[in-house]
């Protein structure tokens, strides 16, 4: 057997590891028979050196095996799971998953916490009064069996190895690796328990790959990597040169996921939505093609029965399911600023991290994982790239619970808004499947 350092001399030298090796960097780390600073040198490594494509499966299978995985074949059909790569004013989990849940495909989904300038959907969940998301991988499988939809925080003995690792690669500076991204987010995927997954990778300013080119390659081994360990992947890359939606805040997220819910949501998240809830369909082999998964999902909006499974939802949950006929009892912040335009033109370019962080400098996110949010706090957009602008015309209202976090917060968003002379043609939604 090779020692560490034989190991890290390996990649060094820009040799390939065998799945044995593979096993031992893995399940050698998680189990602490080999410290941080061997692994820092192996991570960084892989990071230079690059794995192949063998190693990333070998990397995710490991990592898959370093914890428990959920056993969700107690429950009929197609169980599915969804993931964005993050973004910003990302609420589309809070949406489409009751959305296909009432159209009869069940979502199983682990989430995390948000860091940094993206929000995560757990924040998100507990902004409702009530709602619980520490909950036991019991109650998770019982609750996908009754109502078709479960959304909970991932359990510690769950992919440990990522847990270690990410905190790792983040001090580090390996965390945009392509290989390394592939074996995080598809251990912790497949150890969920699902059989099909949709994902979603962004990509633009406010995400984590850039360009449109990286975003494609990372989505196609992303597919790669799933279909060898069995599991039906579909992964679509859409836009984050803006923010998706309307609102970035927790509370204020759960308040337009719910509009979007009644049919009322702003068009361009209300898109977004309606599509990846068809591709979910047709993983889920409710239907045969996004047409008709895009035809029923519409129906599951304008007849209620969306709305009506996140009722349910929020209440199995612990949650006070009367926020979805009132939103106005989630959780609001004290104080609040219009942001008003100091010249006319039109919005030119939204840079989302910025926006994501002018929303973290009002109160909603966390800069360290330790620290609370709150969960009234945030910014809602008035504009997006391509409107046109009058002087005095608002961009934004910004929210918080402490008054004198709004300045900051207003000057990190007039940074983050670009207004010129002329009008450009605002990015599209998706960029492809
Ligand atoms: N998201 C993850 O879960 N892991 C990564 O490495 C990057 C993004
Ligand atoms: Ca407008």
């Amino acid at each position: 057997m090779k020692t560490f350092e034989e190991l890290i001399e390996t990649k060094r030298d820009g040799g390939s590891h065998s799945a044995e090796d593979i096993d031992r960097l893995v399940l050698g780390y998680t189990e602490g028979e080999m410290p941080d600073y061997q692994m820092a040198a192996w991570l960084m490594a892989a990071y230079l050196k690059g794995l192949g494509p063998d190693e990333t499966v070998w990397l995710t299978d490991a990592m898959v095996r370093s914890g428990r995985v959920i056993d969700l074949s107690g429950i009929s059909g197609v169980k599915l799971d969804k993931h964005s790569t993050g973004g910003v004013a990302d609420t589309t989990t809070l949406i489409v998953a009751p959305l296909v849940a009432s159209c009869g495909v069940a979502v199983a989904k682990m989430s995390g916490r948000g860091l940094g300038h993206t929000g995560g959907t757990l924040d998100k969940l507990e902004a409702i009064p009530g709602m619980q998301v520490e909950l036991p991988a019991a109650r998770f499988v019982q609750q996908v069996k009754d109502i078709g939809i479960a959304v909970i925080a991932q359990s510690p003995d769950i992919d440990p190895a990522d847990k270690k690792l990410y905190a790792l690669r983040d001090s580090t500076a390996t965390v945009p690796s392509v290989p390394l991204i592939v074996g995080s987010i598809m251990s912790k995927k497949i150890a969920g328990g699902a059989d099909a997954i949709l994902l979603d990778v962004k990509a633009g300013t406010g995400a984590f790959m850039k360009t449109h080119d990286q975003a494609r390659h990372l989505a196609s081994e992303l597919v790669r990597v799933g279909d060898v360990l069995g599991k039906r992947v579909s992964c679509v890359t859409s836009d984050m040169n803006q923010p998706l939606g309307m609102a970035v805040g927790n509370a204020l997220e759960v308040a337009e996921a719910i509009r979007a819910l009644q049919g009322e949501g702003s068009k361009m998240l209300s898109d977004f939505c309606l599509g990846i809830s068809a591709k979910m369909l047709v993983l889920g082999e409710v239907v045969s093609d996004e047409d008709d998964g895009l035809h029923i999902a519409e129906r599951a909006i304008s007849t209620g029965a969306a709305l009506e499974r996140f009722e349910r939802w929020v209440m199995a949950q612990g949650g006070d399911p009367k926020v979805a006929e009132n939103p106005s009892l989630l959780p609001r912040a004290t104080y609040s600023r219009e942001v008003l335009t100091s010249e006319k033109g039109y919005v030119t370019a939204m840079d989302a991290e910025g926006i994501g962080r002018a929303a973290m400098l009002l109160g909603a996110g966390r800069a360290t994982k330790d620290d609370t949010v709150d969960p009234g706090a945030g910014l809602v957009l008035h504009v997006r790239i391509g409107d046109e602008l009058a002087l005095g015309d608002i961009v934004a209202t910004a929210y918080s619970s402490s008054e004198s976090l709004l300045a900051a917060g207003e000057e990190r968003l007039r940074s983050s808004v670009s207004i010129g002379k002329a009008r450009v043609e605002p990015p599209p939604l998706f960029y492809e499947v």
